[in-house]
């Protein structure tokens, strides 16, 4: 979910809060709510895209000089008006916007129930506004009854108030990101800078457990005690432009060409213009025996690529999905414990990096995004600096994470292979290149309407075979699988038919490339469509219907071309099925909840 807040624009306080929703709506998108707080706390939510919201507000616009807006991912109750957010309390005094799960939430009601309040809603959400609503009743203040409700309560949350008559708004978060916005005259909340970097550029990560108080005259953020905290102001780097489309027909596309500029400010100043050398001054002195990736979808598949760069070098390394790491966590000795998280907010990541340092374990994070969760929480941290990403589909961010990746093997390993190194420096020009040439939108028309397709791929690019067929199946709603191309012949077979196209990735001349290409032979022979990705090393080209071509290269980096590959057809493919691109259905870009 995404929240977002405004104080000191009294004339624009829905027009700031649509345009925070509008820049949060990647974050969910399942309904969306603004309650703005004048004499009484008027309230409009919506089922469905912000659209819909955004037509109702047309007509019946509420105004008040304070105001907070949400939009939804469900967790608790499905998507519907009720279930939207902001949640209000039986008198309409208070309107709550919660980010997050509430893990006491039945006892809460059951006892609040049984004090006479009515539920309105199946969320857990709803609890605060009442519980804030029995505070006020005894007699306290807006703000003591707004901390007395999250004493109340449990679980992971970034929860905003407004009040009917104040002038205020209250935050607070655990577990959930909240950053506030600062401008001369005005100060903003939200779960993420966009929301309001079109206004400022200052911004006040609060950490967990921290309350804020925004009004007319600026803002504060104190201890759970109620001790004021000092805030270090900082400043982002990047412009409310880079926010916006471009001009791309989507998010995802403009994403997918924006990535050698990713990639470069990925490498600025960490690798030597002559190659040879890798500095990570964040990392200085990390030289981890063992190492154990945690993370989730994509990054799980950067995080795979990872631990073989890592075991190349000849230390042991493993990935593990993080919802099964905390499940059944492995024997952790010395590694360092690396979680791999774009957002820095999945909740599934940060719960196996909390499990890992709870054993003992030094543990580092990759992300994205400055300020979140994960840099907060783990002993050293590497910014893979793509930016922000906006569609759902991780493009840009997962070629950041794969360069980082090598950047820290690289420096963690005390490698100095130059031809490595300088193939890494020049990726940003080869993803260019590949951006340039390639032929994937004609490829995505001749196959849109398969029955379902397979990727292949070994070593280095196993994870681009199972990257290329997950961006397929979130934005075409195809069935996609990826395999390592070993396994095709111990099962998936069966599944070949001369509609379900196989997309082979072969780079190189070796070992690798010639199992694969027998590989192809194997689905060719069963009539099956066969695609392949290729630096033209090998004899691939023979086989295969159609050819996307990368070029030559070391195997590391020809991973991340062939991924550019994947992405373009995987986006043109959705395209031609007028899918959803940027959002697809039921899926959401920061899975706060495990
Ligand atoms: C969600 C997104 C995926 C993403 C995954 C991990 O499920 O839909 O695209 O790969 O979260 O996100 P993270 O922010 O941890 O990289």
């Amino acid at each position: 979910c995404g929240i977002v807040g405004c104080v000191g624009r009294p004339d624009e306080t829905l027009d700031v809060l649509m345009h925070g929703l509008s820049k949060l709506e990647y974050r969910g998108y399942d309904s969306a709510g603004v309650a703005l707080a004048n004499s009484a706390v008027e309230i409009e939510k919506h089922e469905g895209e912000l659209a819909n919201l955004e037509r109702a507000v047309e007509s019946d616009a509420p105004a008040g000089p304070v105001g907070i807006g949400h939009t939804r991912w469900s967790t608790h109750g499905p998507p519907s008006d009720r279930n939207s957010h902001p949640h209000a309390d039986c008198e309409g005094e208070v309107a709550v916007i919660h980010n997050g799960i509430i893990e006491n939430f039945q006892e809460v009601k059951d006892e609040l129930t049984a004090a006479g309040h009515e539920f309105t809603s199946d969320t857990d959400t709803e609890v605060v506004p009442h519980l804030i609503e029995s505070a006020l009743a005894d007699g306290a203040s807006n703000e003591e009854a707004f901390r007395a409700a999250i004493e109340r309560i449990e679980g992971s949350y970034a929860i905003a108030a407004v009040f009917a008559g104040g002038d205020s708004v209250f935050c607070t978060r655990q577990d959930s990101p909240l950053v506030l916005g600062i401008d001369d005259d005005a100060t903003y909340l939200a779960s993420d800078v966009p929301a309001f970097r079109e206004f400022t550029d200052r911004v006040v990560y609060l950490e967990d457990g921290e309350f804020a108080r925004i009004d007319a005259d600026g803002w504060n953020v104190s201890t759970a005690d109620g001790e004021s905290v000092e805030k270090t102001i900082h400043t982002v780097n990047w412009d409310a432009e880079e926010t916006g489309k471009s001009g791309y027909d989507h998010f995802m596309l403009k994403e997918i060409h924006e990535q050698p500029r990713a990639l470069r400010q990925c490498l600025r100043g960490r690798v030597d213009e002559l190659g040879g050398q890798v500095e990570l001054e964040e990392l200085a002195g990390v030289r981890p025996s063992s190492v154990q990736f945690v993370a989730c979808g994509t990054s799980y598949h950067a995080a795979l690529y990872g631990a073989e760069l890592f075991r190349e070098a000849g230390i042991p390394a493993q990935a593990f999905l993080a919802s099964e790491y905390v499940t059944s966590p492995p024997p952790i000795g010395d590694a360092l414990v690396v979680g791999v998280t774009q957002s820095g907010e999945t909740a599934d990541t940060l719960s196996a990096l909390r499990e890992a340092r709870q054993r003992g374990a030094r543990t580092l994070a990759l992300t994205n995004v400055v300020g979140s969760t994960v840099a907060r929480e783990c002993d050293h941290t590497l910014y893979i600096r793509a930016g922000p990403e906006i569609g759902v589909a991780a493009s840009k961010t997962f070629a950041s994470q794969l360069a980082a990746l090598n950047l820290f093997a690289f420096a963690a390993t005390d490698d100095h292979d130059r031809e490595a190194i300088g193939a890494l420096r020049d990726l940003p020009s080869t993803v260019q290149e590949v951006i340039d040439d390639s032929t994937a939108e004609s490829v995505a028309e001749a196959y849109h309407d398969a029955d379902a397709y397979f990727f292949i791929g070994r070593g280095l690019n196993y994870p681009v075979a199972l990257e290329g067929a997950l961006k397929l199946k979130e934005i075409t709603y195809r069935h996609a699988e990826g395999f390592a191309a070993g396994e095709l012949k111990h099962g998936p077979l069966a599944l070949v038919t001369d509609n379900s196209p196989v997309i082979a990735i072969t780079t190189g001349d070796g070992e690798l490339a010639r199992k694969t290409v027998n590989n192809v032979k194997e689905v060719e022979a069963r009539d099956a469509p066969v695609i392949a990705v290729t630096d033209g090393q090998s004899d691939i080209e023979r086989y295969a219907d159609h050819v996307l071509t990368i070029p030559e290269t070391q195997p590391r980096t020809a991973a991340v071309l062939a991924n550019v590959q994947l992405q373009l057809l995987a986006y043109h493919t959705a395209d031609q099925l007028g899918r959803s691109i940027d959002k697809p259905r039921n899926l959401a870009k920061s899975v706060t909840v495990e």
